[in-house]
């Protein structure tokens, strides 16, 4: 007999919540992208129990691992029974990166990631970054001598090749998988593309038929459950990365994978439940790090916390407060504030 009843809404991944990397289980799809700046221990702990299964620190540079300063090691650190995490190096030379990724190891990290998308001068002068996506065969060397020596998986991210004109991702994510990479993660633009074209789904998709055996993670200019839907479904990959839409919002981990297991989108979270939030991200900078660090931090979260919240004005009036008293007091009166329809990244390029 057939139902007269609509059938059950479904998300696409209703019956496969999350997956595995190289062995660790990942119970969601939607992961933080690493970057610099945006690195600290309570800021992992929150997007986690939004539902971020893996964190990635920000790029680390092997020779910073030589002699680690303390405000390295601090940052760093891991908290107790946080799990899994993965720690970010831009590599080149196996001998270099094999030192740095061992001292990582032993740090506690539980897997290493390789940045194949750095367009930094300095670094892409060194020929790290996303100056490898130029040289597949280097890539093949590096990997192959990272997984010889390390008992963790090694995972590479990357950008789409070094030009819109060569894109080489397909090819370089082969290689880097037929030499033991565990997962390989793809943000849809060149280097020289920075971050002023178009995140291109369709060679993200091609570099997702080139390995089709590992699981696949794309990236770019995700906002919202609507962008993460199409990523998705234009690509073909298993989870996905979410990078500056992240920041100061952690519930877009969690409205993402609500969609991508019910198929129903989650209200967004009003003022108090914000709030919440912001205290206990701050409080846990202002323990963890020196006053005056902790204050540019928390300034620097409530812009994009509040951003619904905040026009000129009122970021004007947050970047003048000089401690944290003065901040919250800020930010009670905006608790009376309609908030706006707006992305936390749309509002601060306003
Ligand atoms: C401030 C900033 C710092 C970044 N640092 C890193 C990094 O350390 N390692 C890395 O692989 N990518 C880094 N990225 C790139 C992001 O991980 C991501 O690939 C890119 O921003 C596209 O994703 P999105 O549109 O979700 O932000 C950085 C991006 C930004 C905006």
């Amino acid at each position: 007999m057939i139902s007269s009843q609509s059938p059950t809404k479904q998300g696409i991944f209703h019956d496969k919540p999350g997956l595995e990397i190289g062995g660790i289980p990942l119970p969601s799809r939607v992961f933080m992208a690493p970057m610099i700046g945006y690195n600290e221990p309570p800021l992992r702990r929150i997007l986690r129990r939004f539902g971020s299964a893996l964190c990635t620190t920000e790029m680390i540079k092997p020779e910073m691992l030589i002699r680690p300063s303390k405000s390295l090691l601090r940052e760093l650190a891991l908290e107790k029974g946080e799990y899994p995490v993965a720690a970010q190096i831009s590599a080149r030379e196996p001998e270099l990166a094999i030192r740095a990724a061992s001292r990582l190891r032993d740090l506690g990290f539980h897997m290493i990631d390789i940045n194949f998308g750095c367009p930094l001068k300095k670094e892409c002068a060194k020929g790290r970054g996303a100056a490898m996506m130029q040289e597949p065969k280097k890539v093949g060397i590096l990997i192959d001598a990272l997984v010889k020596a390390l008992d963790c998986p090694v995972t590479v991210k990357m950008r789409s090749g070094w030009s819109d004109e060569d894109p080489s991702s397909p090819e370089v994510a082969r290689i880097a998988v037929d030499n033991g990479a565990a997962s390989v993660c793809v943000h849809g633009r060149s280097k020289l593309g920075w971050y002023r074209t178009v995140n291109d789904h369709e060679i993200i998709r091609k570099t997702r038929e080139a390995v089709p055996d590992i699981p696949f993670i794309a990236n770019g200019d995700v906002k919202d459950v609507e962008t993460a839907l199409s990523l998705f479904k234009n690509t073909g990959a298993d989870a996905i990365m979410i990078g500056r839409a992240s920041v100061g919002n952690p519930w877009i981990f969690k409205r993402i994978q609500h969609a991508l297991l019910t198929g129903e989108t989650l209200p967004f979270p009003n003022y108090h439940e914000i709030r919440e939030v912001y205290d206990e991200h701050i409080n846990s900078l202002f323990e963890c790090l020196k006053t005056k660090n902790a204050l540019r931090y928390a300034r620097k979260y409530a812009f994009f916390y509040f951003a619904q919240f905040l026009n000129k004005d009122g970021r004007g009036l947050i970047a003048k407060t000089k401690n944290k008293e003065a901040l919250l007091a800020e930010i009670d009166e905006l608790e009376s504030v309609t908030p706006r329809e707006i992305c936390p990244l749309n509002a601060l390029k306003e």
